[in-house]
């Protein structure tokens, strides 16, 4: 009995003492003029009001760039790349990979015309990857949406974009 009284005692004069603190400080704060005070709100708006900066040029990590594409592009797994392109990428990237989807446009976003064979020419797989995986700019990423493989099955499909208008040569 003893013992909890004490800690009772001690829980309530560890809770009081900042409590106390705060509102020491709160009636110093009204008693100084309130001129001081202002200039604290002035950074916090200033940020949040900034969306629209331009996005930091994509740079990958050489190291992810040299990750290589565990997922033959079969058809199961061009299937299930374009299954998720539809519902996660299509409205930025355009169901036929021209950049032109509905958020892309109303987003003033250019993303590249997937179907140009330069636009991902100097991207690897692992590239490709990585930059899915981890978004840039306004496009969001895939990772906790998408398992490793829907990726690479996204980088497949991606790829296939460009191959259908020029399907002679290949990698
Ligand atoms: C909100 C719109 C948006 C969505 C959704 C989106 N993207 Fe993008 N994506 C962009 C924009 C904008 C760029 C150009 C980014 C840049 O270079 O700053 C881009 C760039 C890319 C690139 C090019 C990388 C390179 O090397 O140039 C790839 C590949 C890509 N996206 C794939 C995808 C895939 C796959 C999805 C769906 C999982 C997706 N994106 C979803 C807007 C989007």
């Amino acid at each position: 009995m003893l013992g909890q009284k004490i800690l009772l005692v001690a829980l309530l004069l560890f809770a009081a003492s900042p409590f106390v603190q705060q509102a020491q400080a709160k009636s110093r704060a009204t008693s100084t003029n309130s001129a001081q005070a202002q200039p604290q709100k002035k950074p916090a708006t200033s940020a949040e009001q900034t969306p629209q900066t331009p996005p930091e040029p994509l740079v990958i990590p050489p190291d992810a760039a040299k990750v290589p594409n565990p997922e033959k592009p079969t058809a199961q797994s061009l299937a299930n790349g374009k299954h998720r392109y539809d519902i996660d990428c299509a409205m930025c990237h355009g169901t036929e990979g021209d950049g032109k989807g509905f958020l892309a446009v109303s987003m003033k976003l250019s993303p590249p015309d997937f179907r140009d064979p330069k636009a991902l020419k100097s991207t690897t797989d692992g590239g490709l990857f990585w930059v899915i995986s981890n978004g840039h700019g306004p496009m969001l990423n895939e990772k906790g949406r998408a398992s490793k493989k829907d990726i690479w099955d996204l980088v497949n499909y991606v790829r296939t974009f460009a191959e259908k208008k020029a399907p002679a040569k290949s990698k």
